[in-house]
C-alpha cells in the first residue's frame, strides 16, 4: 500500500532530512504504534507538508525530527548526522506551533530578540538580525507594540520571525495557521510561502487541510495511520493518486472498481451495457477479466443530454444540484446505482445545464480513467456471455 515512499527530493538538492524506518509507539494499550515505518527523504530549501487526517502521526513524526520525542526504532538524519540521542536544542532546526504563545509583556522586537539575547548574541547583531527579520514578516513598524495589539496573523508572523531570527537550517510548523480564520489563513499560506522563498530554508509544515497543504508545498507526504501513503507534487497527488485513501482525501473524488471485459495494448474497456462503458488506460489493463480500480475526478467529467463520443460514458439521473459559484456540482445517481459527482464551469461552456431528476450522460478521456492498482484476474466462471460486469457497488463517489 505504502507506494513512492522513497521517491527522490528535486535533483540536484542535499538531502537535509531524512527518515529511515522511523516507528514510534507509545506502548498504548490498543497496540498499534503512532508513527509505523516512515521513509523520506527531503532536500534543503525545500517546502515539504505532512498531510492527514487526525491522528495518522504528523504531529508525532515532526516532534521525533525536532528531538522532542524519541523514535522506538529507526533512524533520523539531519544532512547526514544521525540525530538519535542529540537534544532537540543541538539540532539547528526550530519549531513553530499551533498556539504561537508570545510573551505578553514584551515588545514584538523584543519577542524576537529572546533567543538571541539568552544565546548572548552581540547587541548590535541582535538589532540587526531583529531589523531584518522583521522586514522579511513585514513588520518593521510593529516592532514597539505588544503582541495584544497585532492581529492573528500578525502574531503568527511573530512567532514565525522568532524561530527563523535563529537561523536554523529547517523550520517545523505544526499547523501555524490553526487558529485563523479562512481569509487570513489564506492570505497568510501565500505570506510562509514568500517567505520561505526568501531565506531559503527548509520547511516541514503539518496540516490536515489538503487545499493548504496543495498551495504551499513542494511536495507532500500524504500520511494515513502511521504510514506514509504517497510522496509527489501536489499536482501528481492529485492527479495520480496512489491509493484510494489518497483519491478520496485530496479534493473529491469518484472511485471505481470493476471486471475488464477486453483487454489490449490500447487499454481495456467495462463495458456496463445500454451504450455504457468505462475505458481504461493499457497501464491498468492487464488482462480481460482483471479487477481494476479507478478514480476519476468530477471536474474531468463531461454532462450531456445524450450519449457523447468519449471514451467513457455512464448514464445516470440527476439527484443533487449545488451551485457553488465558479462551477456547479452535480451528483448523479448512476444506472449501476452507484453516485458519481460531477463539477461542470460556470463559463458559459457547459453542453448541458440539468436540473434535479434530470437523465444525463457523463463522459470522460481514457486518460482520466486514473488507475488506483489492479486485483488478481476474476475466475473464467462469470458468466456464460463473458461480459464483465463492475463489482457492486462500483462507482463510488469519495
Ligand atoms: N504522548 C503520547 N502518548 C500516547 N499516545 C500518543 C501521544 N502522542 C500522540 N499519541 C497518539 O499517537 C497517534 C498520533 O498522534 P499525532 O498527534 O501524531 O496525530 P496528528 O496526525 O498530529 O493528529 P492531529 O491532526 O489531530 O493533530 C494518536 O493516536 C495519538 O493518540
Ligand atoms: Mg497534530
Amino acid at each position: 500500500m505504502a507506494t513512492d515512499t522513497l521517491s527522490p527530493p528535486p535533483v540536484g538538492a542535499d538531502p537535509a532530512i531524512t527518515l529511515v524506518d522511523v516507528v514510534k509507539d507509545f506502548g498504548g494499550v490498543r497496540g498499534g504504534a503512532a508513527v509505523r515505518g516512515v521513509n523520506l527523504t527531503i532536500a534543503e530549501g525545500e517546502f515539504f507538508s505532512l498531510l492527514g487526517p487526525s491522528g495518522c502521526g504528523k504531529t508525532t513524526t515532526l516532534r521525533m525530527i525536532a528531538g522532542f520525542e524519541e523514535p522506538s526504532g529507526g533512524q533520523i538524519l539531519l544532512h547526514g548526522r544521525n540525530m538519535v540521542g542529540v537534544p532537540a536544542n543541538k539540532r539547528d532546526i526550530n519549531m513553530v506551533f499551533q498556539s504561537y504563545a508570545l510573551f505578553p509583556h514584551l515588545s514584538v522586537a523584543d519577542n524576537v530578540a529572546f533567543g538571541l539575547r539568552r544565546r548572548r548574541v552581540p547587541k548590535s547583531e541582535i538589532r540587526d538580525r531583529v531589523d531584518r527579520i522583521l522586514r522579511t514578516v513585514e513588520l518593521a513598524e510593529k516592532a514597539d507594540h505588544r503582541p495584544r495589539q497585532l492581529s492573528g496573523g500578525q502574531q503568527q508572523r511573530v512567532a514565525l520571525a522568532r524561530a527563523l531570527v535563529n537561523r536554523p537550517r529547517a523550520l517545523l510548523l505544526d499547523e501555524p495557521l490553526g487558529a485563523l480564520d479562512l481569509k487570513l489563513r489564506q492570505s497568510m499560506q501565500l505570506e510562509l510561502k514568500r517567505i520561505q522563498r526568501e531565506v531559503g530554508i527548509t520547511f516541514i509544515y503539518v496540516t490536515h487541510d489538503q487545499a493548504e497543504a496543495l498551495t504551499m508545498s513542494d511536495r507532500i507526504a500524504v500520511m494515513n495511520g502511521g504510514l506514509i501513503e504517497q510522496v509527489a507534487s501536489p499536482q501528481e497527488v492529485y492527479e495520480r493518486p496512489a491509493t484510494a485513501f489518497v483519491a478520496g482525501f485530496i479534493g473529491t473524488s469518484n472511485l471505481i472498481s470493476g471486471r475488464l471485459t477486453t483487454a489490449g495494448p490500447e487499454g481495456g474497456v467495462i463495458d456496463l451495457g445500454d451504450g455504457q462503458r468505462i475505458t481504461v488506460p493499457p497501464s491498468a489493463a492487464p488482462t480481460a477479466g482483471s479487477g481494476v480500480q479507478l478514480t476519476v475526478r468530477p471536474e474531468k467529467i463531461t454532462l450531456t443530454t445524450g450519449p457523447a463520443g468519449d471514451a467513457s460514458r455512464v448514464r445516470g439521473t440527476v439527484s443533487e444540484v449545488v451551485y457553488l459559484g465558479t462551477s456547479t456540482s452535480y451528483t448523479v445517481a448512476t444506472s449501476t446505482g452507484a453516485e458519481m459527482t460531477v463539477f461542470q464551469p460556470n463559463d458559459g461552456t457547459a453542453s448541458a445545464v440539468p436540473a434535479r431528476g434530470d437523465t444525463v450522460w457523463l463522459s470522460w478521456a481514457t486518460a482520466h480513467s486514473y488507475p488506483l492498482g489492479s486485483t488478481p484476474a476474476a475466475p473464467a466462471a462469470s458468466g456464460a456471455a463473458g461480459r464483465a460486469v463492475p463489482d457492486s457497488g462500483s462507482l463510488t463517489p469519495r
